[in-house]
């Protein structure tokens, strides 16, 4: 059996449709599924199991950590995005003559959180490098970017178009100008190789519902522990401190036995110190599946034998058929736009015939993950030009 088959026979949803719409959600592996559903029949049957929910969010770290070339003490779990990017931008001190730089083909949520933060006072200005056309061009960061920058902020892989910006580089101009570079790499981490210390960037976020193949949820944030010490969460929580029951089980100390340390509490060394709260449990337990599930079979190593040649060979059938695709050729992960003028109507009609991908305005997103085939491409392609006529 090859690689290709085994892992196709691990994914219910498959079997009932043609699935290009990774980039909106992924489907969960049947690990995932029956590993949740038992520890939900447990909890009801025999009571929480609390040890294992925390030694699942230690080792989730620990294997998170090596799928993206980081260090266990450099990541945190998140609930989501959103809400982990809020934390970390919490912990930095702005000066309030200094400004933002950001991507307008950034996901909305840096965007309106770094308006929001110079609405607020916090920063003067935020500047937006603009969209050309699916791409942004590197002099425009140049132009962009100056000694008063004190925060970068840059989707690896944007959420319409799919270019793969150059975060290595952008990076080093950031720390050029003594700013701190975040990006946002949910539509990279599953699907396309990603080392966070060759790229060089300061914290880099994800969530579990897409490229990781999990339910909605949970997130993983990376920090550089350059930056640790320094980044204090404003607002904090029981389990960002010091003395918190995770530092005390990692010491190997009974978690309730004495009482805790607040009025005068320390921030942990470690990227812990932005976990605020109690994890999200179950979806903690589904990323940690999920995760399991893409290592084994090397879902991101695919990338150049198979996922992105995949996507190279869509754009090629794309375009025979004159579609205009909007995804640059030469840097993609695995999302690949074209425009169409009634993208909603077709995403409905490939729908009635279980072939699912996303429609935007103006644009139809195709996501293949690792796990999609040439043939799923080819049936979607063939529907596509039966629909339209061409
Ligand atoms: C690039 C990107 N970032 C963030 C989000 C939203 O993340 P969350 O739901 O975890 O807040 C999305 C959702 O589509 C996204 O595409």
């Amino acid at each position: 059996m090859t690689w290709l088959t085994e892992v196709r026979r691990q994914i219910k949803l498959i079997s009932n449709k043609i699935y290009l719409n990774n980039a909106s959600s992924g489907p969960p592996p049947e690990n995932l599924v029956s590993r949740v559903c038992r520890v939900i029949h447990e909890s009801a049957e025999v009571g929480e199991p609390w040890d294992v929910f925390l030694d699942t969010v230690v080792d989730l770290k620990r294997k998170y950590a090596s799928f993206i070339g980081a260090e266990y003490e450099e990541i945190s779990y998140i609930p989501g995005v959103t809400y982990g990017l809020q934390t970390l931008l919490a912990s930095l001190d702005f000066n309030r003559d200094s400004n933002i730089v950001i991507s307008e083909l950034n996901f909305p949520t840096s965007i309106v959180m770094a308006y929001a933060m110079k609405r607020n006072g916090l920063v003067r200005e935020v500047r937006m490098v603009k969209d050309r056309g699916g791409y942004t061009d590197f002099n425009d960061y140049e132009k962009s970017i100056d000694d008063d920058t004190a925060l970068v902020m840059v989707d690896y892989v944007p959420w319409l178009t799919g270019y793969l910006e150059d975060v290595k580089e952008l990076s080093e101009l950031a720390h050029r100008h003594g700013a701190f570079m975040v990006s946002d790499m949910f539509h990279a981490i599953g699907v396309y190789p990603v080392d966070v210390k060759k790229l060089g960037v300061d914290a880099v976020l994800t969530g579990s519902y897409k490229w990781l193949m999990s339910l909605h949820g949970a997130g993983l944030m990376y920090v550089n522990k350059e930056h640790i010490d320094r980044l204090k969460p404003k607002y904090t929580g029981w389990l960002a401190i010091e003395d918190s029951v995770f530092q005390r089980r990692a010491r190997g100390e009974d978690e309730f036995k004495r009482p805790f340390k607040l009025v005068d509490f320390d921030y942990p060394s470690t990227a812990s110190r932005f976990e605020l709260g109690t994890p999200p449990i179950i979806p903690v337990i589904a990323l940690y599946e999920s995760l399991k599930f893409l290592m084994k079979y090397d879902a991101p190593g695919r990338f150049g034998s198979h996922t992105g040649r995949n996507a190279k060979y869509l754009m090629d059938r794309l375009e025979e058929l004159g579609y205009e695709v909007v995804t640059p050729r030469d840097r993609h992960a695995s999302i690949i736009t074209f425009r169409h003028n009634e993208p909603h109507e077709v995403a409905a009609k490939l729908l009635k015939k279980n072939i699912e991908v996303s429609a935007r305005p103006g644009l139809i997103r195709v996501s293949p993950h690792f796990y999609n085939t040439r043939e799923e491409l080819d049936i979607f392609v063939d529907t596509l030009k039966e629909l339209d006529g061409r």
